[in-house]
């Protein structure tokens, strides 16, 4: 028994911020963000919220998939900017979907969420417990940011992506080798303030700022030499060589981190679908919106082989080998 990737589903906030639109709020230019990222635009909440967008990439696809909700059985999301402490955002989607008798589980890891989420799928569909699994990678990134700071707010926008996952008896095509690692060592990297204690007994201030703060050219080294790495590592042992795979769809954060892999890794950049230039880093929610919108245009072709892999906040990191 194996885990297939049965569909793909995204959504976006209707509010679309360009380069141009920051540089008259702080001190950043068009040029310093698109030539340092390739980053265009992003989308920003107004309306929507992470539970909201999270409904509406499950929804999407489900209907793509021609799943009733009710066949779920279990749903993760994947979001480091809930709008609940509780109930997690998972309960508010088995609501809105119709979902019966489904585990529900919100995890917090960051940009490689999806990824451990499918870990975590995997491991439930291969043991036989579940049959079809939503997981769901959903970020409003947007209230987690301090506008003032060009170093960070230019770089995320807010999104949901989805998949369905089942149980498959075809061995050939699904998810053929997945793994996640941390490094909890580099856990000072990426941040954002929680709450304090506050109880009759102490009271703790809280702290100077409760936004996103990020060291990016460690997490930049980080990502360079971890995600070959990790690639390597689930290759190697399935016979697989890196030439095979069709496409590498890598965590949006900086096309920059896109060209030194393919780089290093001797491949081309057609190899490496990008949607950053149009929705910036969108944390958990980037791989499965990457892969729906492919979807939608119908570049996933059955039979070739690509490779999943997110990282980021912990520091984590996760990847996939999937054969569509
Ligand atoms: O999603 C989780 C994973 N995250 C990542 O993978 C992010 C990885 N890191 C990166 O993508 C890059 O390190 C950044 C895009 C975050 C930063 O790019 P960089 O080339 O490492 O720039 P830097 O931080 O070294 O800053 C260079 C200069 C600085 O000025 P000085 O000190 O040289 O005078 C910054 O103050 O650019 C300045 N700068 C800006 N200038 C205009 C930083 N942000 C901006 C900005 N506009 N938005």
């Amino acid at each position: 028994m194996i885990t297939k990737i049965l569909s793909t589903g995204h959504a976006l906030p209707a509010k679309v911020v360009t380069n141009d639109d920051l540089s008259k709020i702080m001190d950043t230019s068009d040029e310093w963000i698109r030539q340092r990222t390739g980053i265009v635009t992003r989308h920003i909440c107004v309306e929507e919220t992470t539970s909201s967008l999270s409904i509406a990439a499950a929804k999407d696809a489900l209907e793509k998939g021609g799943i009733d909700g009710r066949e779920i059985d279990l749903i993760i999301v994947s979001t480091v900017s809930p709008d609940y402490c509780y109930p997690n955002t998972a309960c508010q989607i088995m609501k809105a979907i119709g979902a019966v008798n489904a585990r529900c589980i919100e995890v917090n890891i960051g940009c490689a969420g999806c990824i451990y989420s499918m870990d975590m799928a995997d491991s439930y569909i291969r043991t036989g417990k579940v049959k079809k699994a939503l997981i769901i990678g959903a970020e409003a990134l947007s209230k987690m940011m301090d506008w003032t700071d060009r170093r960070t707010s230019v770089l995320f926008g807010d999104g949901a992506g989805a998949f369905v996952l089942g149980a498959s008896e075809d061995e050939e095509h699904g998810v053929l080798g997945i793994t996640a690692n941390s490094d909890g060592n580099m856990c000072e990297a990426i941040t954002a303030g929680g709450r304090p204690l506050d109880n009759p007994w102490t009271h703790i201030d809280p702290p100077a700022s409760h936004y996103t703060y990020m060291d990016g050219q460690a997490v930049f080294k980080f990502a360079c030499r971890k995600v070959p790495e990790s690639i390597n590592e689930i290759l190697k042992p399935l016979g697989v060589s890196v030439d095979e795979i069709d496409k590498f769809f890598l965590h949006q954060a900086n096309y920059r981190i896109l060209e030194a892999v393919a780089k290093f890794m001797h491949q081309p950049m057609e190899k490496f679908p990008s949607n950053m230039s149009e929705v910036g880093n969108i944390s958990a929610a980037s791989i499965p919106t990457l892969m729906d919108q492919y979807n939608e245009k119908g570049l996933l072709k059955p039979g070739e082989k690509y490779i999943l892999c997110g990282f980021g906040a912990g520091l984590t990191y996760a990847t996939a080998y999937v054969r569509w």
